[in-house]
């Protein structure tokens, strides 16, 4: 199923900048994170209830290596590492998924944040 979608461009970014000079992203922008390992993006999601969640990351890659990043539901490791493949360029697409994350009700903070000097891809959204 299809599930909320939560935009990069409104979520906490630390060294990032929102950004449109690539195409195919949803709504006004997305992110492009410093080259660097610990620049992150921060979303709140919200849950109706205690749940088994699936997150789904839409991101870009056009170099030609992986660009690993961690992910943190409310400050706990969920994805060590999980990899952002390249996608065909810049204005290309993909997701990553990781499914089974237990979601408390209310809010929850997701945290990707980028494991090597690359930085992360370019983040569009995240659905849960
Ligand atoms: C290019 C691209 C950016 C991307 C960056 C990177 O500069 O235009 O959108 O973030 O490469 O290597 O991370
Ligand atoms: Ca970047």
């Amino acid at each position: 199923p299809v599930g909320t979608r939560y935009e990069a461009e409104n979520a906490v970014i630390s060294q990032g900048a929102v950004e449109n000079n690539h195409t195919g992203y949803t709504g006004t922008g997305f992110v492009n994170l410093d080259n660097v390992a610990g620049s992150y993006l921060q979303w709140t999601v919200t849950a109706p209830g205690a749940s088994l969640a699936t997150l789904t990351f839409r991101y870009a890659n056009g170099t030609t290596a992986n660009r690993p990043m961690d992910v943190t539901v409310n400050g706990s490791l969920i994805a060590d590492e999980l990899a952002f493949a390249p996608t065909v360029n810049w204005d290309d697409w993909d997701t990553q998924t990781i499914t089974g994350v237990r979601l408390p009700a209310g809010g929850s903070t997701v945290r990707a944040t980028s494991t090597t000097s690359n930085g992360g891809p370019n983040l569009d959204h995240l659905e849960v």
